[in-house]
């Protein structure tokens, strides 16, 4: 038994090295993505149109308040691609009352090769008729790139740079540094995150459970703001908004099982240990909705830095 776990122990250790080796930025628990991209695209719940609202209007791209008419949108960790697309709709759902035209180029980067691949499968890019009759045009191109290592992007030439559930994986200064090179003078950098509220008391114990097998320090939002240190003594970028908005996700008992089931280091647990884990989540959800349909209360939570 004692021969097992070693084993067990120094094969994780010698994936996670061999993942650092690939790419010294990646963190070694990003290959439980690769083992969660369906999972992921199937559980976890989209952007509310009222964050997306918040994020484009202060970084001054709302298609309705602002007057640009091409604008350069740069997605860091975009993973199978559920914020894009919420952002790709919501520019669409705004085209019939905009005037003028405009084009949206948005570059879509992800450094995991089985979630990279959800993107380029989605119909994310759209043309659309504006209220005037001229031409709303959304681009979407996805690229393989880490945070630190970007596909090949000008300096100073993007508008804005957002970070969807992401910017917890490579929150450092030489990341803000790499950002503020790429960003327009007049750039912004938006982070969102979907934050299940730990509030709530069935929450907390869900996330605390998960938490034990967070045995190669993944820095979690849901667990802590360690990713504002970043910006601490940093003069590239100043926080000019926030906001939270709350929202449900609800389901089947197995469907909010399984959002669980895609967290990172989760996904890259021997298949024994995934059931235990499993079984344990959904004792707690059982417990607190009897009849399967359940609840999972989040909040939402959106930052705008400008670039100074
Ligand atoms: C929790 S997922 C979020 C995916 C997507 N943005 C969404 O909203 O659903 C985090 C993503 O960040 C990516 N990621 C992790 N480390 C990264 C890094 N160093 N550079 C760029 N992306 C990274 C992961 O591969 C993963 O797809």
């Amino acid at each position: 038994m004692l021969k097992q776990i070693f084993w067990r122990q120094h094969f994780s250790l010698c994936q996670c090295i061999k993942r650092t080796l690939v790419d010294s930025s990646l963190h070694c628990s990003t290959i439980g993505f690769s083992k969660s991209a369906n999972l992921y695209e199937a559980s976890r719940p989209h952007y509310l149109p009222q964050a997306i609202d918040f994020l484009l209007d202060h970084c001054n791209l709302h298609p309705l308040k602002s007057n640009v008419s091409k604008i350069h949108i740069v997605e860091v960790g975009a993973g199978t691609g559920i914020f894009t697309q919420c952002l790709s709709d919501f520019f669409v759902q705004h085209a019939k009352r905009m005037d003028g035209p405009l084009n949206v180029r948005i570059t879509a980067t992800e450094p995991i090769k089985e979630m990279y691949e959800k993107i380029i499968h989605k119909e994310l890019s759209k043309k659309w008729i504006t209220k005037n009759g001229s031409l709303m045009e959304i681009n979407v191109i996805p690229q393989q790139g880490t945070a630190l290592k970007l596909p090949k992007i000008e300096d100073e030439s993007v508008d804005a740079i957002f970070c969807a559930q992401s910017f917890h994986w490579f929150a450092t200064r030489e990341v803000l540094q790499q950002f503020n090179q790429v960003l327009k003078r007049d750039g912004h950098l938006g982070l969102i995150w979907n934050q299940t509220d730990i509030s709530i008391d069935f929450v907390n114990q869900i996330e605390t459970l998960c938490e034990k097998y967070n045995t190669e320090g993944v820095v979690r939002s849901v667990m802590s703001d360690k990713w504002k240190d970043a910006f601490i003594g940093q003069e590239w970028f100043h926080l000019k908004a926030s906001n939270e908005y709350k929202f449900e996700q609800t389901g089947e008992l197995s469907k909010l099982v399984d959002r669980f089931m895609s967290i990172s280091f989760i996904a890259k647990l021997e298949e024994s240990m995934k059931k235990q884990v499993r079984n344990q989540i959904e004792n707690i959800l059982n417990n607190k909705w009897k009849n399967g349909n359940c609840k999972l209360p989040y909040n939402e939570q959106v930052f705008v830095y400008k670039k100074q």
